[in-house]
């Protein structure tokens, strides 16, 4: 079983949106989903029936727990959305976690979003005795900038958060409106060839990879 979580302790910055792009596209066998909006439940429930993706929504950590300890096919995928704060539950989502995606732009309020997180992943950590590692993705960036002076001075400084090749960059078309439907670009017809529809496949290849390596 392969747990993915998509975190980052501030609100906005793209988890929800993202995580819907990226599960079109990898088909977990079940969603959970730990934000106190409900979107991504919301926005899978306006798939057609036959083309669901189960999910659940744990309101406490034994909850969690239990929907975690129900996995226990090597090949299933356990894809968790979680909202833009710090709680127990994030925090036991991320502890549980083979892979944590982090959605972040080069902006003032979402470095120092990055900065706490980066604490509070060092505070996991600790207390789980194994050095946890995030993988950040830049999101709802300019496609056409390729660097980010500021951010990426500031990421030598993190203990616990890596850069990651693949982006999501911001594209109302491709990213904002397609989830309307409750599908991702890469679900939807000719989404695959779009600039965003490239971007999500190439994502999901690299978090693929990630978890190979580990
Ligand atoms: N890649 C993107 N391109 C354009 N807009 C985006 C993108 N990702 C998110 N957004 C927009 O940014 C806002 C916050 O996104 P959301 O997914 O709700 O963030 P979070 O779940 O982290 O709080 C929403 O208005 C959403 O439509
Ligand atoms: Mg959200």
């Amino acid at each position: 079983m392969t747990v993915i979580v998509m975190a980052h302790n501030k609100g906005g910055a793209g988890k929800t949106t993202s995580a819907v792009h990226v599960s079109g596209e990898l088909k977990p066998k079940k969603a959970l989903d730990l934000d106190t909006h409900k979107g991504l439940s919301i926005i899978h429930g306006l798939r057609p029936n036959d083309r669901q993706i189960p999910i659940s929504i744990p309101e406490t950590q034994q909850e969690l727990v239990h929907e975690i300890s129900l996995f226990k096919d090597k090949e299933d995928i356990l894809f968790i959305d979680c909202g833009g704060f710090d709680s127990d539950m994030t925090r036991t989502a991320v502890a549980y976690a083979d892979l944590i995606i982090v959605p972040a732009k080069d902006s003032l309020t979402e470095r120092i979003g990055l900065m706490s997180f980066d604490r509070v992943l060092g505070e996991i950590s600790e207390i789980i005795g194994q050095h946890v590692e995030a993988h950040l993705f830049l999101c709802k960036t300019n496609p056409n900038k390729k660097h980010y002076p500021k951010l990426e001075a500031l990421l030598p400084s993190f203990k616990h958060i890596k850069l990651m090749k693949s982006r999501l960059s911001y594209r109302t078309q491709d990213f904002e409106e397609t989830i309307e439907t409750g599908f991702g670009i890469t679900e939807s017809v000719h989404g695959r060839v779009t600039a965003g529809g490239k971007e999500v496949i190439s994502m999901v290849e690299e978090m693929l990879e990630i978890v190979k390596s580990r």
